[in-house]
């Protein structure tokens, strides 16, 4: 199962496919065949990967995905992925041109993006197949939902060229979906709105993003039928559940998804300290008793954020233990005080023989789990910032269950 290839460097994230395929087979189970599914893989597949990722989804029998950047997209279909490609990000005129060039399905937030497209795509029978995003509350991206009845007309003159394939709406508190008096509540209501103007076109319509399709799934599991305000078959957007993540901080019954990054490295020094020396950039850790600690060559310009300085647990020897002073650009170092304790040896042979693997964050070896989520609280950041935070020198391992020979470094994928 495990593949091997030589690394220069003994820091990588390992990514489990079979965890990613596993993960989108439970979404699709509960929200049914049939509703609109489509993962995103923008941002290299939330740092996963995307090409290895989206070939694996489109094996998976995953219909469409989403990308942010027109170039996201363009890396996919130059990598051999046919299936549609929702582009979320703005465009100008030459990137209409590309994404009309390329096949892709634009996510058309402004009158100036339809105008560029209507300039570039020049079709004698068919038409372009769009979908049209409303700010329902965000406001971010989208057309304020009260101009709705307008674009509507409007597109309506146009249908010679544009296909309304689909509609959307992205919730900004998707955590409060479930509960009748949140914010999504209300965004939902307004899209409801929009949805009986663009009734006639039958458009797909789309809002849920991981935290919106789980609150949706857990409401149907308890038997409540789906959200409040929501039509029920509302297409689903989902990111970060398909990397393993919920971001409801809870377990949704049934639904037990299985991180998919696991970020490894491995000792490269072990030393003995003294009790009263110190480690790092200003010393800002001092040893209480003697000590052994570990460089392990990793550090914040690999995404391990210096803010975990003496602030911080990895997996060592199936244990969690700390991180200690200050993380540098290459490196940081870690205290294995206890597990060379309990293991009472010799420390020359002790360091020589000990299985130096050191889990970031993910699964290690023996299958102890130490999630991202964990590791975000700590940078009081989000999950979603710790897995794109990996940087592009980690080389990405892929362990692919169905594809025995297929181990690439994301790197190589991409030359
Ligand atoms: C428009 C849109 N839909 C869906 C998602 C997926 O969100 P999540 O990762 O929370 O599932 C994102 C992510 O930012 C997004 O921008």
């Amino acid at each position: 199962m495990a593949f091997h290839l030589q690394f220069f460097r003994p820091t990588s994230a390992h990514v489990n496919l079979e965890n990613l395929a596993h993960n989108v087979r439970v979404l699709r189970q509960a929200i049914g065949e049939g509703v609109f599914f489509c993962p995103m893989v923008k941002a290299n597949a939330y740092g996963h990967g995307d090409v290895e990722v989206a070939l694996r989804l489109q094996r998976e029998g995953v219909k469409t995905m989403g990308v942010g950047l027109i170039e996201e997209g363009l890396l996919l279909r130059q990598m051999g992925v046919t299936v549609e490609l929702l582009v979320f990000g703005i465009f100008d005129l030459q990137g209409a041109a590309e994404i009309v060039r390329q096949k892709m399905t634009p996510v058309i937030s402004t009158w100036k993006q339809l105008e560029f497209l209507e300039r570039v795509f020049i079709s004698e029978k068919d038409q372009l197949g769009i979908h049209i995003k409303f700010d329902t509350g965000m406001h971010r991206l989208g057309f304020d939902w009260l101009e709705a009845r307008k674009l509507f007309q409007y597109l309506q003159t146009k249908k010679n060229i544009f296909k309304v394939k689909g509609i959307l709406t992205h919730l900004h508190s998707g955590e409060d979906a479930a509960k009748p008096e949140g914010k999504s509540h209300e965004q939902l209501r307004r899209f409801l709105e929009v949805e009986n103007v663009f009734a006639p076109m039958k458009p797909i319509s789309h809002t849920l993003n991981s935290s919106g399709l789980l609150n949706f799934i857990s409401m149907r599991k308890s038997g409540v039928g789906g959200l409040p305000g929501i039509s029920l078959n509302q297409g689903t957007r989902p990111g970060l559940s398909i990397y393993g993540y919920s971001p409801l901080g809870q377990a949704v019954n049934g639904i037990d998804l299985k991180p998919v990054m696991s970020l490894r490295s491995r000792i490269a020094r072990y030393q003995e300290l003294t009790i009263g020396e110190s480690v790092s950039y200003g010393h800002t850790w001092k040893a209480l008793k003697n000590s052994v600690v570990g460089v392990v060559p990793i550090g914040y310009a690999d995404g391990f954020h210096r803010i975990l300085s003496n602030n911080a647990v990895v997996l060592f020897g199936g244990q969690r233990v700390p991180v200690i002073g200050t993380i540098c650009m290459d490196y940081l170092i870690i205290d294995v005080t206890d597990v060379f304790s309990s293991q009472n040896q010799n420390f020359q042979s002790w360091s020589e023989k000990t299985d130096a693997e050191v889990t970031l964050f993910g699964y290690d070896r023996l299958g102890n789990l130490l999630p991202a989520s964990e590791v975000a609280q700590k940078t009081q950041s989000i999950t979603w910032e710790i897995l794109t935070s990996v940087g592009e020198r980690v080389p990405r391992v892929f362990l692919d269950d169905r594809a025995r020979d297929t181990v690439k470094v994301q790197k190589e994928v991409r030359k």
